[in-house]
């Protein structure tokens, strides 16, 4: 065997040998880098008389060549081969039941809160807003409840501590101050949040919010939320109420039209004060509105009582309105069938995976009034 076939032989023997690419790098430093053994032919070259350099030449460069070739195979072979342990080592198992992932809800009340504003809305109606924390003004006195009158035990007010003027605020126990503060113009502009502020009448407002009475059972808990309603122009009676109220219940509950019914109650800033019913069936064990021989309560509402117009600064004999409170969570209660009302506000994501809307299918019953 010739010095040129020995060396090629021993390279290829190493190359088909060689574990991985850096042994195979080192192998081809070893042969063509610059003072590999290839390499120092090739310079050998240079050296050599003409004739002998016509037979060494093409050897040499053939041996090269081909010493090149091998390498560059082993290198895609071993490549190649890592790839396949890697796919084997990191195969997925498909049978493998995915990981869930938890989905956020929209919470009832809120949902209940949209289709209302979306509802009113369509009969014109605009959004108001006030501060939860209220002052005696707002909350009592300027709705007609005589101080210390007992009016004011009735809604179990949550009071702070008296401030160093001796005032003290109260988590509002209805929605209705925001009326007053709807209605009365006063030097100091409300805070861009609340969008509430003296406006000219005639005037059409819904204010959903929260509001807060000592009081926990399975229809009451200490925070609610509820929606007020005011309407005040011209020539306004019991009649624009009822239908309001009527057409509002019937789109809401998805049906064509609904049986109601005033029953006389008494709020001290209306005057008549009415609590409103409707039709409802409890026999199967839910509640089916719009059916049976029952009654629900719904809303407490009536005309706005003479004082407070005047108290806001408007002559009852040329204005007229109506007021509402619904309780939004009792609606929701009764549209979507909650056994608990104290369970909205438990935290329990259970309870609002069960109960919760999704964001990207809300229904709503409010898409045009017909
Ligand atoms: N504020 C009353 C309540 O919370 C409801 C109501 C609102 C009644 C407006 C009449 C007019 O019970």
């Amino acid at each position: 065997m010739t010095d040129h076939a020995q060396l090629e032989a021993d390279l290829s023997a190493q190359i088909a040998a060689a574990p991985d690419a850096a042994a195979l790098e080192a192998l081809r430093v070893a042969a063509l880098g610059k003072s590999g053994s290839i390499s120092g032919l090739l310079k050998s070259l240079g050296s050599m008389s003409p004739d002998e350099r016509k037979t060494a030449g093409p050897a040499i460069n053939g041996l090269r060549d081909r010493v090149s070739a091998a390498l560059a195979e082993r290198k895609a072979a071993l490549e190649a081969a890592e790839l396949d342990a890697r796919l084997a080592a990191e195969r997925l198992d498909l049978t493998l039941p995915a990981t869930p992932r938890r989905k956020g809800a929209v919470h009832p009340t809120m949902q209940v809160m949209d289709e209302m504003i979306a509802i009113f809305a369509d009969m014109g109606f605009a959004l108001a807003e006030g501060p939860d924390i209220e002052d005696d003004f707002h909350n009592f006195t300027a709705l007609n409840f005589p101080p210390r009158h007992p009016a004011r035990e009735m809604h179990d007010t949550f009071f702070f501590n008296p401030g160093p003027d001796g005032e003290r605020k109260l988590l509002r126990t209805h929605t209705s101050p925001v009326q007053v503060r709807v209605m009365q113009k006063t030097n100091t502009p409300p805070p861009a949040s609340w969008i509430a502020a003296g406006q000219d009448p005639p005037i059409r407002v819904i204010v959903p919010g929260r509001t807060y009475r000592q009081d926990s059972d399975a229809t009451h808990t200490p925070m609610f939320h509820q929606m007020e309603g005011l309407v005040i122009d011209r020539n306004i009676h019991m009649g624009h109420l009822k239908w309001t109220i009527d057409t509002f219940i019937a789109r809401f509950f998805e049906l064509p039209s609904v049986v109601t019914r005033f029953r006389p109650h008494h709020f001290p800033f209306t005057e008549p004060s009415a609590e409103m019913d409707v039709q409802c069936d409890t026999s199967g064990g839910e509640v089916k509105v719009g059916q049976g021989t029952e009654w629900s309560e719904i809303v407490g509402c009536g005309m706005v009582h003479p004082n407070i117009l005047r108290m806001c600064g408007l002559d009852p004999d040329e204005w007229q309105g109506f007021a509402f409170g619904f309780g939004i969570d009792r609606l929701g209660r009764l549209k979507y069938g909650m056994p608990d009302l104290r369970d909205m506000f438990a935290s329990d994501t259970r309870w609002l995976s069960h109960y919760g809307f999704s964001a990207f299918a809300t229904p709503n019953p409010a898409s045009g009034l017909s």
